[in-house]
């Protein structure tokens, strides 16, 4: 991916600058009292031209964390916390200044390619809609050229017939391909791709990633990817932020996260993904599942499936603490080595 881009400024701009900060982040769902806090504590920053990773379990609050960002938290919800973008604080904003900014400097590929685009408008159409909300100015024409131009972008074959197509005329890459044209046709600063390639099979998944890959480095676009598969995340992250139960476990780049992982969840994740390099006859799964929202165990919110875990996990929460530079843990039993048990 990004690997070989260059860190550094030119003529005076940090082509890596930081560009979204979230700081103790807190989404809680449901009116007072009785609701329940499905994002509790988090802290992330992405930069320009990376790929920042977001992997955890079906339930760990990765879509909650992504809607909270762009402002999307099914209401009754609170979010409070800090989410800092070009110097301002999201949570500060008036709605319509929200509205300017979502879907136009910060982007979102939702979860469900079938289900994000709208079974009865063409697919041109909706990235034209897409665009008209940010620029009342230009034409149906001017407007049509670009969508067809961001269709040929993200790779669509037959850009042009697409555009008059419906979503069901398409495969599911090419909705996939149409969900992505229709997010970057504003030409985002940050795009939030919640699970873009869950639905698709592996030959168009690793299409769609080395698509955005591309797309990242004629763009320098910063990328949230969220995903359940370490696998994506191998191939495309910078960083990495493991998530479970709504909080942050472990934080890395990639190659440290995959060279020395420390938490107990990822070292679980890791075990469960196939390796070429090893002769094992299977694979291992973590015992359990992530507990409900509603009731959370005390502590480390992983300690009733963790192998490690000891009486003070239960009750004390452990806090994301530096192991190395840019390498951090929430666990006290850290650091575990790999094979220790
Ligand atoms: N509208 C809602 N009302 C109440 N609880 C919700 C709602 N949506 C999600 N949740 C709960 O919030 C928690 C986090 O859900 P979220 O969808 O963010 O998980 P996720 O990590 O994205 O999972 P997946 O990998 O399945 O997409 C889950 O326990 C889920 O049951
Ligand atoms: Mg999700």
């Amino acid at each position: 991916m990004n690997a070989t881009a260059t860190c550094g400024t030119s003529a005076g701009v940090d082509r890596h600058e930081e560009i979204l900060s979230i700081k103790q982040l807190r989404t809680t769902l449901g009116s007072r009292p009785g609701g329940v806090t499905v994002v509790d504590g988090v802290d992330l920053s992405v930069r320009r031209g990376k790929t920042l990773g977001i992997v955890g379990e079906s339930g760990c609050g990765k879509s909650m964390l992504s809607l909270s960002v762009m402002g999307l938290v099914p209401p009754p919800c609170r979010v409070e916390g800090r989410i800092e973008f070009s110097g301002r604080n999201l949570l500060d904003l008036s709605p319509a200044e929200m509205r300017r900014i979502r879907g136009n400097r910060i982007a979102m590929i939702f979860q469900e390619p079938m289900t994000s685009l709208n079974p009865v408008l063409t697919v041109g159409f909706q990235i034209v809609e897409a665009m008209r909300a940010h620029d009342r100015k230009s034409s149906y024409e001017v407007l049509r050229r670009r969508a067809i131009e961001a269709l040929v972008q993200v790779r669509m074959p037959a850009a042009e017939r697409r555009f008059d197509e419906y979503p069901h005329q398409l495969s599911g890459g090419m909705r996939q391909r149409a969900a992505i044209a229709m997010a970057l046709s504003c030409k985002p600063e940050v795009l939030i791709a919640d699970e873009p390639t869950t639905a698709l099979d592996v030959t168009v998944q690793a299409e769609i990633l080395d698509l955005l890959r591309d797309l990242q480095q004629e763009t320098n676009m910063a990328i949230v990817l969220i995903t359940h598969d370490l696998g994506v995340v191998a191939q495309v992250a910078d960083e990495v932020a493991v998530m479970y139960a709504g909080r942050i476990a472990e934080k890395a780049t990639c190659d440290a996260l995959f060279a020395d992982p420390q938490h107990p969840y990822t070292l679980g994740l890791l075990g469960s993904i196939p390796r070429m390099d090893q002769a094992a006859t299977r694979l291992l799964a973590i015992d359990g599942v992530v507990p409900p929202v509603a009731s959370m165990p005390p502590g480390c919110r992983f300690h009733p499936r963790c192998v490690f875990s000891g009486q003070e996990c239960t009750r004390h929460r452990p806090e994301l603490t530096a192991v190395a530079d840019g390498h951090a843990v929430a666990c006290l039993k850290a650091p575990i080595e790999e094979g220790q048990s």
